[in-house]
C-alpha cells in the first residue's frame, strides 16, 4: 500500500525513487527472465503483436516521452511501423488506422482518464490492447486484452523517475522479442546490457554531488533552459524539460537540435542555459554543431555527452552503454539536474502546485 511507503533517509521520494532506479532495472531482468536466462515476453503477448501490421502507443506526460524512446526500440528492432498519440489528442483526432492495428497503453498508474478514453474507443472497435504499468490490476490493465508490469514498487513522487526507465526497458524486452520472434537480429544481448545498464545507473546515482553543481551554475536564478538533442537525444530532451518544468517551475522545452534554427534560436540570450545530450554517434557532429550556433548566441551550454563521443568543454561524461539503450542512462543526470535546481529553489520537490499524480478526468 502506498501509503505504507517511506521515505527511510531520504528528503524527498524522488530521491529515493532516483535511486531506486538501477535496483527496478534488476527486477525487471529478473521478472521477464525465462529458465535460459533470457528475457522475453510470454507467448500470448507475443503472438497478438506478431499479427499486427502496425502499433499504436497511446500515453500522456512522461509515459508519453517513455512512448517516443519505445518507438524507435521496437522500429529499429522489430521492423514494425509504429506511431505514438498524446492520449487527449487521439480520442477525438482519430489517425487513419491500419488493417490490423495493436494499441499499447502506456501509463504508470494505470488509472489515466484521457488514456483510458481511447481504451474504451479501441475496445469498442473490436481492437487488441496491452497496458504497460506499475499497478495491477488498475483500470488500464482490467480493460485491455494484456498487461506487462514494470515492477517498479509505488512511485510516490509526483515527477515520474523510475517509472519511465522501467517502461523503457521493458520496452525495450518487448523490442527484442518481437524482433527475435520475427528473426530479426538485434545485433545485442538485451539481458546483458540491461546489466550492464543498471551497474552504470548506480554510477550516475553516485555522482549527485556534480548534478548539484550543474543545477547550481546554470539553474538557480534562470527563467528559461532548453535541452537539445538529436534521434533519441531529443526525446530524452523532452523528458529532462518536463521534470524541470513540474518540479522548478523554469521554463523549460526540449528541441531537436536541427529544428532550433528555424525559430527558436530567437529566444537564446545572453547566459541562457541550454543542455545538450550528445550520446549518439550518427548525430554527435550534427548536435555540436548546434550548440556551437546557441553559444555564438550568448548561451551557456552544458553537453552531456557518452564516453567515446565526448569533447572538449563537455560538462558531464556518462559512462558508455549500448546507443540503443541510452535513454535509461542519460536521463538519469537530468533527472538529478532538476531535483537539485528545484531544491535550490525551494519549490516543494515532491509535490508540485498545480499538479497530481495520477489525472482521473479527461
Ligand atoms: C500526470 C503526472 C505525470 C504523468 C502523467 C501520466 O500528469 O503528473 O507525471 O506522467 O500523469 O500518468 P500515467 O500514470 O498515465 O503514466
Amino acid at each position: 500500500d502506498a501509503s505504507d511507503i517511506e521515505k527511510g533517509t531520504y528528503a524527498h521520494f524522488m530521491l529515493k525513487e532516483i535511486d531506486e532506479q538501477p535496483l527496478v532495472v534488476r527486477n525487471i531482468i529478473s521478472k521477464y527472465r525465462n529458465e535460459a536466462g533470457e528475457v522475453e515476453l510470454s507467448e500470448d503477448i507475443r503472438n497478438a503483436i506478431l499479427e499486427s501490421d502496425r502499433i499504436y502507443i497511446i500515453a500522456a506526460g512522461t509515459s508519453y516521452h517513455a512512448g517516443l524512446v519505445g518507438k524507435q526500440l521496437i522500429e529499429n528492432f522489430a521492423k514494425i511501423p509504429v506511431e505514438v498519440h498524446v492520449a487527449s489528442e487521439f480520442s477525438y483526432n482519430m489517425p487513419l488506422l491500419t488493417e490490423k492495428p495493436f494499441f499499447i497503453y502506456i501509463s504508470q498508474s494505470g488509472e489515466t482518464a484521457d488514456s483510458r478514453a481511447v481504451l474504451v474507443q479501441t475496445n469498442e472497435m473490436g481492437y487488441k490492447s496491452l497496458t504497460v504499468t506499475n499497478v495491477p490490476g488498475s483500470t488500464l490493465s482490467r480493460e485491455a486484452d494484456y498487461t506487462l508490469l514494470l515492477h517498479a514498487g509505488p512511485e510516490i513522487a509526483v515527477a515520474s523517475t523510475k517509472a519511465y526507465t522501467a517502461q523503457l526497458a521493458v520496452l525495450a524486452i518487448l523490442a527484442a522479442d518481437i524482433a527475435k520472434a520475427k528473426g530479426h537480429s538485434v545485433g545485442l544481448d538485451l539481458t546483458k546490457e540491461l546489466g550492464i545498464i543498471a551497474n552504470t545507473m548506480e554510477v550516475l546515482c553516485g555522482q549527485k554531488e556534480e548534478m548539484e553543481k550543474i543545477a547550481q551554475e546554470y539553474l538557480a536564478t534562470t527563467r528559461n533552459c532548453f535541452f537539445i538533442g538529436r534521434g533519441v537525444d531529443f526525446y530524452v530532451g523532452l523528458e529532462g524539460a518536463l521534470k524541470l518544468k513540474e518540479i522548478s517551475y523554469i521554463q523549460a522545452e526540449g528541441f531537436a537540435g536541427g529544428e532550433l534554427k528555424h525559430g527558436t534560436i530567437a529566444l537564446i540570450e545572453n547566459g541562457t542555459p541550454v543542455i545538450a545530450l550528445a550520446t549518439q554517434a550518427h548525430v554527435n557532429l550534427g548536435i555540436r554543431g548546434n550548440m556551437k550556433e546557441v553559444v555564438a548566441r550568448g548561451a551557456n551550454p552544458c553537453t552531456i555527452s557518452m564516453k567515446g563521443l565526448e569533447m572538449e568543454g563537455d560538462r558531464f561524461v556518462i559512462p558508455a552503454v549500448h546507443e540503443m539503450l541510452s535513454p535509461l542512462a542519460s536521463v538519469i543526470p537530468l533527472q538529478l539536474i532538476s531535483y537539485y535546481a528545484a531544491l535550490h529553489r525551494e519549490c516543494d520537490v515532491d509535490k508540485p502546485r498545480n499538479l497530481a499524480k495520477s489525472v482521473t478526468v479527461e
